[in-house]
């Protein structure tokens, strides 16, 4: 398992040059691919999982990899590695855990990124890889493996059954991807309510409410993850301006929920605090609920209900 420090000092010019050799003399798919997966399995540290998904009909079938046997096929449009692939985009997962469409291969995977395999404007397939440590990957391992992947591609001729999968112009790419965020996001406003109503429950029983506290800021924290750097941004971007002006004003507004978990946070999070004041505790938190709650109802009524109706005008 890699160390901070170690992870910080994964020097990707290095291996893109150690790519480059590895495959320079051989131009075989397989030979090619399976070496990839097993030299990125081994050079970056804190991986527990490297490896291929090539499309097929009904979605993603296994390639190539390095680490325990995985999932054979993936369904179409399912999964983080079907959000890359429709998008054409590399997708970054935090917390694996908190992802309600990640499909699970290995419960020691905790963080994930998928970068799609681009030639020109077609996705030929994906290339993920798994760590067992939260929040693993970052923008940089993005562009470095972006990079890596690039240097396969250039070696290696792709089978044309894989060329003719999806050719996916960037208006269509986007599309498929908000309607994954949109279910995504509406999933985790099922978690959270479904936790909200547990807390409620426990109310003449302080000490059993910390884990459900606990629940309720893993899915928050990747909730608002996904809205911030995905979801409000395409909304935002959108070309129907009912859609973008709504998506401008709840990123205004977001701001608040954030800030007032994090203060619920620093005073509740600590194991033994609730059981201690429970009448404080409901004071801070039955605001914090209210205000969690409408916004959530709002979202599924009016933002998500917009954006919806937005994707399938334009699909
Ligand atoms: N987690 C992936 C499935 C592949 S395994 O992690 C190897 C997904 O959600 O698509």
């Amino acid at each position: 398992m890699g160390t901070a420090r170690e992870i910080d000092a994964v020097d990707y010019q290095t291996l893109e040059r150690q790519v480059v050799s590895l495959l320079e003399d051989e131009n075989d798919f397989i030979a090619n691919t399976a070496n990839f997966a097993a030299f990125v399995f081994h050079e970056i540290p804190a991986v527990n999982w490297a490896g291929f998904y090539f499309p097929e009909a009904a979605g993603l079938v296994l390639g190539p990899f390095g680490g325990r046997p995985a999932c054979t096929r993936l369904p179409r449009d399912r999964g983080v590695c079907s959000a890359a692939f429709g998008s054409g985009r590399t997708v970054i997962v935090d917390d694996v855990l908190a992802y309600a469409d990640h499909i699970a291969c290995d419960s020691s995977s905790r963080s994930e990124i998928v970068v799609p395999l681009m030639l020109d404007r077609t996705v030929v397939g994906v290339f993920d890889v798994d760590s067992p440590i939260a929040s693993r990957f970052t923008q940089r391992d993005a562009r470095g493996l972006e990079r890596l992947i690039e240097r396969l591609l250039e070696r290696t001729p792709f089978p044309e059954r894989y060329k003719a999968s999806r050719d996916v112009s960037r208006s269509e790419g986007t599309r498929i991807k908000e309607r994954i965020d949109i279910h995504t996001c509406r999933n985790h406003h099922v978690v959270l309510r479904y936790l909200v109503d547990e807390i409620a429950k426990a109310a003449n029983d302080p000490a059993s409410i910390a884990p459900y506290l606990a629940r309720l800021r893993s899915i928050l924290l990747a909730h608002l993850n996904i809205e911030d750097n995905w979801l409000y941004p395409q909304l935002a971007r959108s070309p129907n301006p009912a859609v973008r002006s709504k998506a401008e004003r709840y990123t205004r507004e977001m701001g608040g929920l954030r800030d007032g978990f994090a203060a619920l946070w620093v005073r509740w999070g600590d194991p033994g605090a609730i059981e201690g004041a429970p009448e404080a505790w409901q004071r801070d938190w039955q605001p914090f609920e209210r205000a969690m709650s409408a916004r959530m109802d709002a979202e599924d009524n009016d933002l998500y209900a917009a954006a919806e109706a937005a994707t399938a005008e334009t699909a």
